[in-house]
């Protein structure tokens, strides 16, 4: 059986039963109200986890809790601060929460991006830390907290809590609530506890994440570094038959949940006329027509995400095979992120010279190798960038799943195209047809780079089948029904 939706929904109701109000918990809101020449309009964000989980609630229904920080967010709130979505088909409720820039500053831009992000992903990024931005993530955590609380007082609720922003927050809400079930999916790697153990907080925040009924990662090594870590940090113990771990009295069900794209709706949108029109417009507006082949990349601008190790594999792609010079364009989408901190300007910094140094290198009459877009694409956009790549690129050193490439093979109703991957993201373990790459091994990668161009039709549509399948049956609403499913095998 293939989860849908109305499966997803069945078990929701099952499993929780009518009078349970589900709240997701996550920092990034699924719509974002910003004001344009003067208007309001609707965006949706890039990142993975929030697009991910938008048709999740869209089947159950229920209360998403989340950070406001669109310029047209409060203009459109109710005196509840909150607002029915999808704006086209209303189906849950999206409530927000905002931050002044000390708080932000604190507890986004501070201990979860500064602290947090460059710790769990093993990318030789040094972690900061300092206790004014811990004070400001706990302040958050508490203000999470208490605006969950009063939504669900008098009700009973589940709390799904999702990724690293919102640690303490199972924590908070068992202290008044301990009745409400509280799963925590952590959506980023967990590293060894050898890492992990720098953090000043590691004791706190371990101690948080097992107030949690549920624990989920994407893949089983993160649960076994997790174990490891308590086991270091606690005294607590571990069943490893029943994969728990007890504290305090309390029993925590640690599982892995590799989450994924919603494939039927991503298939179907990329077959509709305006996405050809797209890959039409695509053509015409970068002149790919005299170009043989497309290059495709599409990541937030993060150092997590391996792209200047992607353009220096295309230099040394076009050193080590001059044929193919003139004959392939790289098309890097990447929208800036979380541009306030200082390592990701000087991502920005060394993207922007590698770009024009390959570019200055080859560029001959009116071909350049490489076409770097900074500004937001919309979904069809994105499709049609899919469609028309012989070969889409994701190359993360390090990455808890990575959700793009699921999304290139759900878009890719032809069959055809190669999906380069990096062997460090967790979607490594499922996709074992891509072209495996290891991103700091540029000659490697350069010579990946030949081997997915080189793929003959049947060999590429024999591969594309095959990983289509695998997205097709292992979906987001699988994934979703997995994790709510097991709410009811733990509690027996
Ligand atoms: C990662 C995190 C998500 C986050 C996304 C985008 O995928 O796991 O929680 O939303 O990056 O990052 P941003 O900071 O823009 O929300």
């Amino acid at each position: 059986m293939t989860w849908d939706r109305k499966e997803l929904k069945d078990t929701v109701a099952k499993v929780l039963g009518e009078d349970t109000t589900l709240v997701i918990a996550a920092n990034r809101e699924p719509y974002v109200h910003v004001i344009k020449e003067g208007k309001i309009e609707c965006d949706r964000p890039t990142g993975g986890v929030a697009t991910a989980l938008d048709p999740v609630m869209q089947a159950c229904g229920g209360l998403w809790v989340a950070h406001g920080r669109g310029s047209g967010d409060r203009k459109v709130v109710d005196k509840n601060d909150c607002i029915k979505v999808p704006p086209d088909n209303p189906s849950y409720t999206l409530k927000r929460i905002w931050l002044n820039k000390e708080e932000e500053k604190g507890y986004y831009f501070g201990f979860s991006n500064s602290s947090l992000w460059p710790l769990c992903h093993l990318t030789y990024t040094r972690p900061s830390f300092n206790e004014n931005d811990w004070n400001y993530y706990k302040l958050v955590n508490q203000r999470f907290a208490d605006v969950i609380l009063k939504e669900i007082k008098g009700r009973k609720a589940v709390v799904w809590i999702h990724d690293f922003h919102l640690t303490l927050l199972a924590q908070m809400i068992k202290k008044r609530r301990p009745d409400v079930l509280c799963i925590h999916s952590w959506h980023i790697p967990w590293p060894n506890s050898e890492v992990f153990r720098i953090c000043p907080k590691q004791r706190e925040i371990i101690e948080a994440l097992l107030c949690n009924d549920l624990l989920g990662f994407h893949i089983r090594y993160h649960c076994e570094n997790f174990f490891d870590n308590v086991d270091k940090v606690l005294e607590a113990r571990i069943d490893r038959e029943k994969y728990s771990v007890i504290y305090n009295g309390h029993e925590t069900f640690i599982r892995a949940f590799p989450i994924s794209a919603d494939f039927r709706a991503v298939s179907e949108i990329s077959d509709t006329e305006e996405v050809e029109k797209a890959v039409q417009k695509i053509i015409n507006e970068f002149s790919l027509e005299k170009v043989d082949y497309v290059l495709f990349g599409l990541d937030r601008l993060d150092y997590t995400k391996g792209i200047p190790e992607r353009l220096l594999a295309l230099d040394r792609f076009l050193e080590k095979y001059p044929e193919y010079r003139k004959r392939v364009v790289f098309i890097q989408i990447g929208e800036l992120s979380r541009i306030q901190i200082q390592e990701y300007k000087n991502l920005n910094d060394m993207i922007n010279a590698l770009m024009s140094d390959i570019n200055w290198k080859y560029s001959v009459e009116d071909w350049s190798p490489v076409i770097l877009l900074r500004r937001h694409v919309p979904l069809k956009q994105i499709l049609a960038f899919f469609r028309l790549a012989r070969a889409c690129i994701v190359s993360p050193l390090h990455d808890g799943m990575n959700l793009v490439s699921k999304e290139f093979i759900s878009s890719r109703i032809d069959e055809d195209g190669v999906l380069i991957l990096s062997k460090f993201t967790g979607a490594a373990r499922e996709l074992s047809e891509a072209i495996f790459v290891n991103p700091y091994d540029i000659d490697d990668f350069a010579d990946k780079i030949k081997q997915a161009l080189e793929l003959p039709k049947v060999e590429r549509t024999r591969r594309m089948k095959t990983l289509r399948g695998v997205v097709k049956e292992n979906n987001i609403y699988k994934w979703a029904g997995k994790v709510i499913s097991e709410i009811k095998k733990i509690q027996k």
